[in-house]
């Protein structure tokens, strides 16, 4: 079975970046000269996926605009000359496929991913998060889809994350499967210090059988009083095979404001145009201040 299918949510209020989220929504936010939803959805274009479902939520319009053709936008443009501007922007919209579901509460990413049952059908599936950005040679979700063509069996990307930080993440234990993954023994949702040894943490890429939908409806709420991922994964887990892999290349967490900061420096560093002249600055910057 194949991969053609990326579920991107982007239903999440986003409190964490508040006040900068109250109009605008997280995944809209710039990083270098493109806001952060567009990485992720090159991220599955370059990974062969052949239709992206956003999950959406109220005031989430902007990322569905971003991604549409704006007829009066390009005929101004063109008006005004600017063909490599108006080309750059149709770009944009032409993409990929976009399907949008809306998640009529906000009950947590399970249920953020259990909306979109009907549009995925019963074919294994990506799961991108809205806000979570991995800088990588191959693209993060393409590493997970080859391995998931050797295994065809569920997959959650990890990193190693310091102790400390492990009741911030759903974690893994398992065993060495090879050299980058692992078979998942258990999962635990933001574990309390002391729960577990493992300092495996599951980061915002996946990808997932569509039995995951049946056990996401039976889930109840569980940390936060929300429909966790992680609840219906161990159930997953219980039942058939399932996959940690450590992905290669370095992932930040755009929606919390220091991750968001990081990123940005580091898709600076990397930009084609501007990367040069930035590190100058930023060697400048780390001397002076
Ligand atoms: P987060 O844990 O980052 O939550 O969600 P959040 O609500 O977006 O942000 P904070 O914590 O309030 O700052 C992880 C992913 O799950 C999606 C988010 O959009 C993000 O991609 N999500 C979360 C939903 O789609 N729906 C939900 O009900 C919750």
């Amino acid at each position: 079975m194949n991969i053609r299918k990326a579920v991107i949510p982007v239903a999440g209020l986003g409190t964490r970046f508040l006040p900068a989220t109250k109009a605008i929504p997280k995944e809209m936010l710039t990083i270098v000269d493109r806001p952060t939803i567009q990485y992720i959805v090159e991220e599955a274009v370059a990974s062969g996926i052949e239709q992206v479902i956003f999950v959406t939520s109220e005031g989430k319009s902007a990322i569905e605009n971003h991604f549409d053709y704006d007829f009066a936008l390009d005929t101004v443009l063109h008006m005004k000359k600017k063909e490599n501007l108006a080309e750059e922007l149709n770009h944009i919209s032409n993409l990929i496929d976009i399907v949008s579901v809306r998640q009529k509460k906000p009950l947590g990413l399970g249920h953020a991913i259990w909306s979109t049952r009907n549009v995925v059908g019963n074919e294994p599936f990506a799961v991108l998060l809205g806000d979570d950005l991995v800088l990588s040679d191959e693209p993060c979700c393409r590493q997970m889809i080859s391995l998931f063509d050797d295994v065809q069996e569920s997959i959650v990307a990890i990193q190693r994350v310091p102790r400390d930080q492990t009741k911030s993440y759903g974690i893994v234990e398992g065993k060495p499967y090879d050299e980058r993954t692992y078979t998942v023994d258990r999962m635990v949702e933001k574990p309390a210090p002391g729960v577990t040894d493992s300092d495996m943490a599951i980061i915002g890429r996946y990808i997932l059988r569509p039995e995951i939908f049946s056990l996401l409806e039976e889930t109840e709420p569980g940390h936060g009083g929300e429909i966790q991922l992680t609840d219906a994964l161990l159930k997953l887990s219980r039942q058939r095979a399932m996959y940690a892999y450590e992905f290669q290349g370095t992932r930040f967490d755009a929606g919390d404001k220091l991750g968001y900061l990081k990123a940005i420096i580091a898709f600076g560093l990397r930009h084609p145009e501007l990367g040069k002249e930035f590190r100058k600055h930023i060697k400048q910057v780390a001397e002076n201040f």
